[in-house]
């Protein structure tokens, strides 16, 4: 299996000495190349579940594995888009995805590495965009340049927390299709 939950459970020790279970008996098994969604009302653990298999928190029981390889820390293998963009503000669309291209692929020649950031500038669809900042950019642009960036460095996984809950009913709906149809071309394994 490509990913794989097992028996999951995570127990968050809670400041007035109680405990609070947030996820247990959790199984989940994903293949190579599919676009899985969890859903579930708020407070339920997507987050939770999705951050264990990023590697920024340890499950109390239970492991999770990526190719048999059990998870324990953030890697770029795994890449994660959060809702809130985290793009570098004084540095340029084409700027921002270089440097993730540039500290993860440090051996390759810059013509190379040039050719990915561009080649992915035009995936998500903001070539008349790349010289701008994120002041610059609308939030759907802006969350573009968040996944344009998480491809660039041709993670194993792509990880995404609501990336697109903080826009509007119709402008996450069309980036949902968009995302979805990049993964399959991509046959990018999506979470
Ligand atoms: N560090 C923590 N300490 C204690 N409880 C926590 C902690 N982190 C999360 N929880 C609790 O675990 C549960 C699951 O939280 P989580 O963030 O995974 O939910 P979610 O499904 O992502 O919700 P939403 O849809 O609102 O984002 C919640 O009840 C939350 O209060
Ligand atoms: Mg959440």
């Amino acid at each position: 299996m490509f990913v794989a939950v097992d028996q999951i459970e995570k127990v968050f020790e809670l400041t007035g000495g109680g405990k609070y279970i947030a996820l247990k008996g959790i199984d989940l098994q994903i293949k190579k190349g599919e676009f899985i969604s969890l859903i579930g009302h708020s407070g339920c653990g997507k987050s939770t579940l999705l951050n264990m298999i990023a590697g920024l928190d340890l499950p109390t029981e239970g492991i999770v594995t990526l190719e048999g390889q059990r998870i324990t820390k953030p890697g770029p293998d795994r890449m994660v888009v959060f809702q809130n963009y985290s793009l570098l503000p004084w540095r340029t669309v084409r700027e921002n995805i270089a440097l993730a291209v540039d500290s993860v692929m440090k051996g390759s020649p810059a013509a190379e590495r040039n050719a990915i950031v561009e080649k992915h500038i035009n995936m998500v669809g903001l070539r008349p965009h790349a010289d701008k900042q994120p002041g610059m950019l609308s939030g759907g642009q802006k969350q573009r340049v968040a996944i344009a960036r998480a491809l660039a460095i041709r993670p194993k996984l792509l990880l995404l927390d609501e990336p697109f809950g903080a826009l509007d009913a119709l402008t996450r709906g069309n980036l949902q299709e968009q995302l979805m149809q990049i993964c399959e071309e991509n046959e990018v394994t999506a979470v």
